[in-house]
């Protein structure tokens, strides 16, 4: 039993006395307490790898900033590596993948794993988070959306524009959707085992929707959204694609209780493309974190405002960023603690 059940009240649409409130990367680079931990780990990896020690990283901003819900420290990239791609984290860099996917043959040497197996690390460290929460707050499962992971798996690493990705879409849209249809399958697998394990909502982060077009991304990417929504019933899907505000209206109609919105999207929009039935989480710029305590307050408070009182889980737009100082996270947070709403 939840002590604290605001986060998924909110997206079930269920009443709430106050809007919740949690942040994206909130597990991670912003806490010391995260850097000590990681360095005890040896590597990013090995901290992923290691149930008792994701758990301890995952529990952290409960602790420290007094967040609503936990979620599970862990990577989207997780995915390709089971299907047998793994990578590597360059320090300072990000994800690389030594190898890429980009035809029939490679294709045909992924596997589709049995996530029991090969992911069995997330699933301890979601039951050992699950004891250490001892029912403070909810935990958030994730995963990448399989556009996203198709990003990475092609283009071998970041990119400001994924063209290798975009390219096979038009050049190969057979491959294209074969590969995007298996990433699928272990996506579903993946969370279908997150929520088995404990995970109480789950998050698909499609953190690269914004390089499609409109039609485009309706072709590839929202079919599977779909399959992931329809086959996760348990508990609430959230769906955030980042910079697709073209799609916000098509996000709505899948069968998902919350839609992510990142600062681009006016609040008031935002309600008005998705309707009265979902749930919105976000969407502070996160470099309003970087200005004074006041400055802070009074965004946050502007943004709770536009939203409204229920139906909202208060969020920034995308993650922090992890130059951002604490005890101005700690604002914004406190600050949607004390937001009194109007009508509430
Ligand atoms: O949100 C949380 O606190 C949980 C942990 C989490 C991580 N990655 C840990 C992490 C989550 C939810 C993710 C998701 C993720 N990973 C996304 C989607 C969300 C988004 O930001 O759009 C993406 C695109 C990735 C892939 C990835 N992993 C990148 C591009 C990078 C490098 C850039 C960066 O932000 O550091 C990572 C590394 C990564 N994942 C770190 C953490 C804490 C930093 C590694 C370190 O500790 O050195």
């Amino acid at each position: 039993m939840l002590q604290n059940d605001l986060l998924l009240r909110a997206a079930r649409g269920e009443r709430v006395e106050r809007t919740p409130v949690w942040l994206m990367r909130q597990a991670g680079r912003i806490l010391k307490e995260y850097r000590a931990v990681r360095e005890q780990a040896g590597s990013f990896i090995q901290l992923v790898t290691t149930p008792e020690l994701a758990a301890e990283v995952t529990i952290q901003p409960v602790d420290i900033l007094g967040v609503d819900a936990a979620i599970i420290f862990s990577d989207i990239l997780v995915v390709p590596e089971a299907m047998g791609l793994p990578y590597v984290m360059d320090e300072g860099k990000g994800p690389r993948f030594p190898e890429t996917v980009r035809s029939a043959d490679q294709l045909a040497r992924l596997q589709r794993p049995d996530v029991h197996d090969a992911l069995h690390y997330v699933a301890d460290a979601i039951r050992l988070t699950k004891q250490g929460l001892a029912g403070r707050v909810p935990l958030i499962g994730f995963a990448g959306a399989p556009w996203t992971i198709f990003c990475y798996m092609t283009e071998g690493k970041g990119s400001k524009t994924f063209s290798v990705a975009r390219r096979s879409l038009y050049a190969d849209p057979d491959f294209a959707h074969a590969l995007m249809d298996r990433i699928t399958d272990t996506t579903i697998d993946y969370l279908r085992m997150q929520v088995a394990a404990g995970a109480d909502l789950v998050q698909v982060f499609d953190s690269w929707a914004g390089v499609l077009d409109a039609a485009t991304y309706r072709t590839f990417a929202l079919p599977r959204l779909r399959r992931i929504c329809e086959a996760i019933t348990e508990v609430p899907v959230t769906i955030f694609a980042k910079d697709a505000w073209f799609a916000t209206a098509d996000i709505a109609a899948l069968p998902c209780a919350t839609v992510g919105v990142d600062w681009a999207q006016d609040p008031a929009w935002a309600r008005q493309q998705v309707g009265p039935h979902r749930t919105l989480q976000g969407n502070l710029d996160p470099c309003v974190l970087y200005a004074d305590a006041g400055t802070v307050q009074a965004a946050t408070r502007r943004m709770l405002d536009a939203f409204g009182p229920q139906r909202h889980i208060a969020n920034l737009g995308h993650g922090v960023y992890p130059d951002t100082p604490v005890d101005r996270v700690r604002c914004f947070v406190d600050t949607v603690k004390a937001h009194q709403h109007r009508n509430a």
